[in-house]
């Protein structure tokens, strides 16, 4: 992207909560770590704490509030036109908690990233924390990948492993997950953004070579 234009790429991030994610993305933008600027952060729920933090970077708001609209299709079309207001380079879905159209989502395929607390494609939807604690399994983790129309099912880019111990509860693991998460997001929206990242027939490539199934791993 970097080098088919001079200016930094623009990114709109959607929220539904605490948007430390949308966060972690603004610093490094902030720091010139990548070449790209985060031009709108759009929630589907009005006075969340993200739409504050997005307020402290001075990037512009906007709210969808799905409560409004009476389908799912009404409530797409909406965030459609408040995103395309914006322009984007690339979509990144940080903590947003709505389940998109087809129709959304093949608008901004191979340019809509999403984050998703679990090692893909172990444990998609919700409660991931939990229902790795209750597998016993020794590792966990979180994913960035591709937003196609299979839920949490998109190609991975990127994931990080911590371990799990044995002491661990829901909270614990998930607040040495967010760790990686913030470590992550950034660095899968800065290949992205310099162009090294790609989607084609499903699968993502890196620097034009196909990822591996679990995307490029940090341990
Ligand atoms: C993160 O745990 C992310 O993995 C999940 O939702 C949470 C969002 O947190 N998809 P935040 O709003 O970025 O703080």
């Amino acid at each position: 992207m970097k080098s088919e234009k001079a200016e930094p790429a623009r990114i709109v991030v959607l929220i539904s909560g605490s948007g430390s994610n949308m966060q972690a993305i603004a610093e490094s933008c902030a720091k010139k770590e990548l070449d790209g600027e985060i031009v709108a952060v759009i929630s589907n729920r009005p006075e969340v704490m993200g739409l504050q933090r997005a307020k402290e970077f001075e990037i512009a708001t906007d709210v969808v509030d799905h409560t409004e609209f009476s389908s799912r299709e009404e409530f797409d079309a909406n965030l459609i036109r408040a995103i395309d207001e914006h322009t984007p380079d690339l979509v990144v879905l940080a903590g947003f908690m709505r389940i998109l159209t087809s129709d959304f989502v093949r608008r901004y395929k191979g340019r809509m990233l999403n984050i998703h607390p679990s090692l893909l494609p172990k444990y998609k939807g919700l409660n991931t924390h939990q229902r790795a604690l209750d597998a016993g399994d020794k590792e966990a983790g979180v994913t960035v990948h591709f937003v196609s129309e299979d839920l949490d099912g998109g190609a991975n880019i990127i994931q990080a492993v911590v371990p799990v111990l044995d002491d661990d509860d829901e909270g614990t693991l998930r607040s040495r997950v967010q760790i990686q998460e913030h470590v992550i997001y950034p660095i899968a929206v800065k290949w992205f953004v310099e162009g090294r990242l790609s989607l084609n027939k499903g699968d993502a490539y890196f620097d034009d070579k196909p990822l591996p199934i679990q995307g490029l791993q940090l341990k």
